[in-house]
């Protein structure tokens, strides 16, 4: 159930749920990626690969953590739409602008479920010949995955529940929130 709250706007009728995450225990958990990040890549100027759009805030605080010439670019993918159940489906809605060719290639993802977005990505971006290609999520869900994921940087293994909040959205609702919660489907 939805309630239309005007011409163009759906709010989605479920609600803040328990805290999983407190604003204080993300912003460690991201300054210790930050710091891994900076020593791994030491005289080199990585690539930080944003995923649009639930890494937007993480990509955000990361990179205030890293110390090095980083640059940015940002890519679209969509595989659920607004529903809370993966279609099956990875396409590209936004493409790069920066060619990979030769960079040092960090993808920055929300959340790891299926892992489907990820080894889509992870095929697509390789072809474009990058010196390197890392994966930093800031969410790993626990026993989602089947295959080997070959994470380099993982902020926290969630439970199986649903979660908003830090990026992490239910029909484009609660991004904004700077701790991760439980969603309350109603
Ligand atoms: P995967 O392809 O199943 O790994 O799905 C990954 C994508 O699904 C993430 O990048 C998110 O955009 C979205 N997603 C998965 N779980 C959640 C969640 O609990 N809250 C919000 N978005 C989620
Ligand atoms: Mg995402």
């Amino acid at each position: 159930m939805e309630t239309v709250v005007s011409a163009d706007v759906v709010e989605p009728s479920g609600s803040i749920g328990d805290v999983l995450l407190t604003e204080e225990q993300i912003q460690t958990r991201v300054a210790e990626l930050g710091e891994a990040i900076t020593r791994d890549y030491a005289g080199r100027a990585p690539l930080l690969i944003c995923v649009l759009k639930g890494a937007f805030v993480f990509m955000a605080d990361l990179a205030r953590m890293v110390d090095l010439p980083i640059e940015f670019d940002f890519m679209a993918v969509s595989s659920y739409g607004n529903s809370t159940k993966t279609s099956g489906v990875v396409r590209i809605v936004k493409d790069l602008d920066i060619d990979l060719a030769g960079r040092d290639v960090i993808v920055v993802e929300d959340i790891i479920d299926s892992g489907l977005t990820l080894s889509y990505l992870r095929k697509n971006l390789q072809s474009r010949g990058p010196a390197s290609l890392e994966v930093c999520a800031l969410l790993v869900r626990a026993g989602r995955q089947t295959g080997e994921l070959g994470l380099k940087y993982v902020g926290f293994e969630i439970p199986p529940d649903f979660v908003i909040g830090y990026g992490l959205d239910v029909g484009e609702r609660w991004r904004n929130l700077p701790y991760l919660a439980r969603y309350n489907p109603a």
